[in-house]
């Protein structure tokens, strides 16, 4: 993973020029600086945060076990300890301190995002809690277009802890835990997949990266399906907003839908105009053993029972100050990160089809057409 390390007062000093990759468009200083701690801030999301945090003049704090990239931000102070009260020293090192707001993007389980609501709730005027977008109940199936409206998820037992399984669930109840500590002091940002730099994940990353293999790209389901994502960094500069501005209350956090074919088609424009897409329909690819949300993402079929779930509304957020950066953007700096990876990380994407794999899909779907 790629380290970027540099000094607040480098960047006041020396204006866009200096500032790290992902905020190198101008970013305008805030009029009123705040004390903004973070629990989390050095995996994808926390690092996004941080840097535009900083880019706009504001004092952070983070709050992690010193595990994950540690040496990602030397110069700003790191309270060691554990989200879960129970563990080593917990909590205790945030006890007695006070920010203007904190944002939490490491919490999973509610019983430790209580503790730390509990904790801050007299020394922090603002809790802004990174959910996510499948903590609806009908994220999946529900008809596209669902607002924050919309219901959340229940558990049977909501004192499970398995996030491997309820991962949606849970984080709904982590909504509720918060907004029981602070009352009307609560932001929560409904993100869904969350794509850019420093994504461990590789679903959107495949994309651009097999665009620059080039060749024949198997391009799943037809261009009219839907697709759904937020840039990191567009994400990160609206909690940071949403913090400035003391906007409480729940966000979806996406852009807007697009034609997936509208996607390839500008990824590809973006990295590789000379690659090539056949499209497969979805029907095909299910007889292949090869699903949405599975083997390839950001794709599911519009007319299928899962179409909902990359077509959420943003329309609040939007209104609210949450914009978007070109698609092809993203591709590129993404594409531009991965590269910097080590060879044999970059040789085995953790999503997507593997190209043998691709090439036999292909090869079938061509076999089963018509000669002409
Ligand atoms: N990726 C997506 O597509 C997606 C979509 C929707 C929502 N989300 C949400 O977005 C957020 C993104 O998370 P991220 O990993 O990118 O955040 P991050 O803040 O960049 O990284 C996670 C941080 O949490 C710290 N941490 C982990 N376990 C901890 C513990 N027990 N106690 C204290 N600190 C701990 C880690 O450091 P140490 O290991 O050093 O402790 C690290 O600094 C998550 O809330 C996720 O649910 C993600």
């Amino acid at each position: 993973m790629r380290r970027r390390t540099f000094s607040a007062a480098l960047l006041a000093g020396l204006g866009a020029a200096a500032l790290p990759a992902p905020f190198r468009a101008a970013v305008a200083r805030s009029v009123r600086p705040l004390d903004i701690l973070v629990l989390g801030g050095t995996g994808f999301l926390g690092p996004a945060t941080v840097e535009y945090a900083l880019a706009r003049g504001h004092r952070l704090t983070l709050f992690n076990r010193g595990k994950t990239n540690a040496d990602l931000f030397p110069q700003l102070e790191t309270i060691i300890g554990d989200r879960d009260p129970d563990v080593g020293a917990g909590l205790s090192g945030l006890a007695g301190r006070r920010w203007d707001a904190v944002i939490d993007n490491s919490g999973y389980i509610p019983r430790t995002v209580r503790a730390s609501g509990e904790l801050l709730a007299p020394n922090v005027g603002q809790y802004l809690f990174v959910s996510t977008i499948c903590q609806y109940d009908d994220w999946l199936e529900g008809p596209p277009g669902g607002t924050e409206a919309r219901p959340r998820a229940t558990l049977e037992d909501p004192a499970s802890e398995d996030i491997s399984v309820h991962y949606c669930a849970l984080k709904a109840y982590c909504e509720r835990a918060v907004e029981a500590a602070l009352p009307g002091r609560v932001t929560h940002i409904r993100p869904g997949l969350i794509v850019g730099p420093r994504d461990r994940s590789d679903r959107f990353t495949y994309w651009p990266v097999r665009m620059a293999r080039g060749g024949e790209v198997l391009a799943p389901g037809q261009p009219d399906d839907r697709t759904q994502y937020i840039d990191v960094r567009d994400l990160a500069a609206f909690m940071v907003h949403c913090v400035e501005r003391g906007l409480t209350g729940p966000f979806n956090a996406v852009r807007p839908p697009m034609p997936f074919g509208e996607f390839l088609q500008d990824c590809r424009q973006a990295i590789n105009p000379d690659a090539t897409l056949t499209w497969v329909p979805t029907d095909f690819l299910a007889a292949q053993d090869v699903l949405p949300w599975r083997d390839l993402h950001l794709w599911v079929d519009a007319a299928g029972p899962q179409a909902g779930s990359l077509a959420w509304s943003a329309q609040k957020a939007v209104d609210a100050g949450l914009v978007f950066r070109p698609l092809a953007e993203t591709a590129r700096d993404t594409l531009d990160w991965f590269r910097t990876l080590p060879a044999e990380r970059q040789a085995t994407l953790r999503a997507g089809l593997a190209a043998e794999r691709e090439a036999t899909v292909l090869a079938a779907w061509h076999d089963a057409q018509p000669a002409t």
